[in-house]
């Protein structure tokens, strides 16, 4: 490649979406932001990181043949199983979550970064739609990022576990930069609140600060979207919540002078999703 190619190609960005409790939305979120950032110019790949319960296809009405773990046993090439889902918005779908990358062997781990050179390196971003919780694979995908938006809602619970999972990231893997994203509030004012109440207890307790990404109110519009299987960014994008997503797309994409460079790009990505970076 030639020198002028080399500093053209930009590095990709990196974002998880995660939570400590299920059902707060990070899915619905994922499938959104990716399909508004292709809409604003941005080539998009999301990797469906949901190994229980992968729906991001369903929100797209594509059927996926094959997954990331199909690649990793050598049974198909990373190109066969990601789809395009929309004019700049590729899937790789996690697949039903039998192996763990923590458990793959040398072989499958070098078979998993092979893989991932062969893909494009033109995708402005790359965003992770992760398992609740904190079980392992959750943890190596937020690792991995540069940049994780946690979800969370008014729900005590989901505010609990989401301490929680900021604190095993915090002490096992030394990440201290979290961006929040507040889901089914009743309007922007509670979601400030909610996050400013979260980042004090966050503070206060383990020593770092929170980014905030936005709010999305709850919306009968969006869940009724859900109901249809369709994007709501597709189905009403004048919508509270699709404007709500508009607002957090635009906000993503001022915030790259304020993650870490060294993180960045898909194959960076991948190697220490497997562990060999
Ligand atoms: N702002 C909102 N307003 C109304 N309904 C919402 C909103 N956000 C999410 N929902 C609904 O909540 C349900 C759960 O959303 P979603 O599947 O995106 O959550 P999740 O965090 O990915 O769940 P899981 O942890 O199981 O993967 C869906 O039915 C979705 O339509
Ligand atoms: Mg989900």
């Amino acid at each position: 490649m030639s020198y002028s190619g080399v500093f053209k190609q930009q590095q990709t960005k990196t974002i998880s979406i995660t939570s400590g409790k299920g059902g707060v939305g990070k899915t619905t979120i994922t499938a959104n932001l990716a399909l508004r950032l292709s809409q604003t110019g941005n080539k998009v790949l999301i990797f469906d990181g949901d190994l229980g319960m992968a729906n991001v296809d369903i929100l797209y009405g594509v059927k996926p043949t094959g997954s990331i773990y199909d690649v990793i046993r050598g049974e198909r090439t990373i190109h066969e199983v990601m789809i395009e889902v929309a004019k700049d918005v590729f899937l790789i779908p996690g697949g039903s979550g039998i192996l763990e990358f923590n458990n793959l062997n040398g072989f499958q781990r070098r078979a998993m970064i092979e893989a991932v050179g062969q893909l494009p390196q033109d995708f402005d971003y790359l965003l992770i739609d992760t398992a609740p919780g904190i079980a392992e694979n959750v943890l190596y995908l937020n690792a991995a990022a540069q940049t994780i938006a946690v979800v969370i809602t008014p729900d005590p619970a989901s505010l609990a576990d989401s301490y929680a999972l900021i604190k095993v990231l915090h002490q096992k893997y030394r990440e201290n930069k979290f961006s929040i994203i507040c889901n089914q509030v009743r309007n922007e004012t509670e979601g400030v609140g909610l996050y400013q109440r979260f980042n004090d207890v966050v503070n206060k307790f383990l020593y770092i600060g929170l980014d905030y990404m936005g709010s999305i109110p709850m919306d009968p519009i969006l869940r009724n979207a859900t109901q249809l299987n369709r994007l709501i960014m597709r189905h009403d994008s004048s919508s509270e919540s699709a404007k709500a997503l508009k607002k957090i797309c635009t906000e993503i994409e001022c915030m790259n002078d304020r993650r870490s460079v060294t993180k960045g790009g898909l194959q960076m990505f991948w190697e220490q999703v497997v562990g060999v970076a």
